[in-house]
């Protein structure tokens, strides 16, 4: 497969990179990006496999560590994050999983902001506790708490900028500072965010990871990662975990999500216009007034910083209906939102973290990242407004 021509121009609009960058053809001279489901490659000569495995000719061995589906995919996110490669895999989960095996060592210490996914925490806590690396974690708003839990041996950051899901921020300029006068490496979940608004590569993050899952797919279709930054370290560190250990993203997996980012920025327009309109529509009900938290109200008390460092706020709107029968009622007299555990749909989703995706948290834990019992997070889609609107009207009569 050959890189189709038109890759050759530079500085295009997001839109445009979305759906130029990463383009391939065969000889076939398709239109659109062919799916190669094939697990191996083949050689002419016994000779030419030795030299593609030894690195001294060029192609692809076997799909466990690259296909040309996937590195269509890998190309397509890495122009659009404004990183040098990406490494695509098989979830969110992997690719977070991924790096931290990838970049930590026995005896390391990482520093984590309290507020991420759950299966984020949980991985930290259980599984890189067992291979003797070190965790703190602290408030990822609080920039002087990331300062002093710095020790010789922390090797990285962990962020999610805004957090799942309690919308809260970090600055990521700053945090990125702080980071490299200490020589640590910043790696930030950009999954509510996406490229389209935020790009943390160019605000001195070294690693962004995707659960693809989310708003690349955006039709909640397949389960999906990547990790985008410097070639050097990903190829180094990241890439012999995919190769041996195999937590690799499928070719048909790669191309759905590569045909998802062609139509990301339009997705994500509108997901941030609705998620406006219905949060201020929340917050007008004389019920929820102060109870919502979405980083476009003047209310949030990080507006000032997503204002600066976001292109808009995002597609996710929380309300605390006080304790959790209340959440609970709510969701139950929704007619139009699906309750689900995921995010970045086209359709409005809407789900309980405490009893859901922060359920394997211990309470303490829980309290800690501000997942209150009365929580309830809307992934707001891209059906009329007024009509998700009118089914929260009549959840809350
Ligand atoms: C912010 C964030 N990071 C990572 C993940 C994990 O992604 P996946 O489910 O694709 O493994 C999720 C899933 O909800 C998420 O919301």
């Amino acid at each position: 497969m050959k890189k189709a021509k038109k890759n050759a121009v530079k500085h295009l609009d997001i839109a445009t990179t979305a759906i130029h960058s990463g383009r391939h053809q065969t000889l076939e001279r398709e239109n659109s990006l062919p799916m190669f489901l094939t697990s191996s490659f083949t050689y002419n000569s016994a000779q030419q496999a030795s030299d593609v495995f030894a690195g001294e000719e060029g192609g692809n061995l076997y799909s466990r560590f690259t296909n040309p589906t996937v590195t269509a995919f890998e190309e397509r996110i890495a122009a659009l994050e404004g990183g040098q490669k990406a490494i695509a895999m098989a979830s969110g989960m992997a690719a977070i999983s991924s790096v931290f095996l990838g970049l930590l060592q026995a005896g390391d210490h990482m520093v984590l902001s309290r507020s991420v996914f759950g299966s984020t925490i949980n991985v930290a806590n259980n599984i890189l506790a067992k291979l003797d690396i070190d965790v703190t974690q602290v408030t990822l708003r609080d920039l002087p708490s990331w300062r002093e839990a710095i020790r010789p041996e922390t090797k990285l950051f962990f962020v999610e900028t805004p957090s799942n899901p309690t919308l809260e921020m970090v600055d990521l300029e700053a945090l990125a500072q702080l980071a490299k006068n200490h020589g640590i490496l910043v790696v930030v979940d950009n999954v509510f965010c996406t490229p389209y608004l935020q790009k943390p590569l160019e605000l001195g993050a070294d690693i962004v990871v995707h659960s693809a899952t989310k708003y690349i797919d955006g039709q909640g279709r397949v389960l999906g990662g990547v990790i985008v930054g410097q070639e050097e370290l990903l190829v180094e560190q990241i890439f012999p975990i995919l190769r041996n250990a195999g937590p690799t993203l499928s070719p048909f997996n790669a191309w759905v999500l590569y045909k998802g980012l062609e139509t990301l920025p339009l997705r994500m327009e509108r997901h941030c216009e609705n998620a406006m309109e219905v949060a201020i529509f929340l917050n007008r009900h004389a019920k929820l007034t102060g109870k919502v938290n979405y980083p476009g109200l003047t209310s949030h008390p990080q507006h000032a910083l997503a204002t600066r460092q976001m292109k808009a706020y995002g597609g996710l709107v929380c309300v605390d209906m006080g304790n959790k029968k209340n959440a609970y009622n709510f969701i139950d007299r929704l007619q139009l939102a699906t309750i689900t555990a995921n995010l970045g749909d086209v359709k409005t989703l809407v789900t309980h973290p405490a009893s859901t995706t922060h359920a394997k948290l211990s309470e303490k834990a829980r309290k800690a990242a501000g997942i209150t019992p009365g929580l309830v997070r809307f992934s707001i889609g891209l059906e009329s407004a007024k009509d998700i609107c009118d089914d929260l009207a009549q959840a809350l009569e």
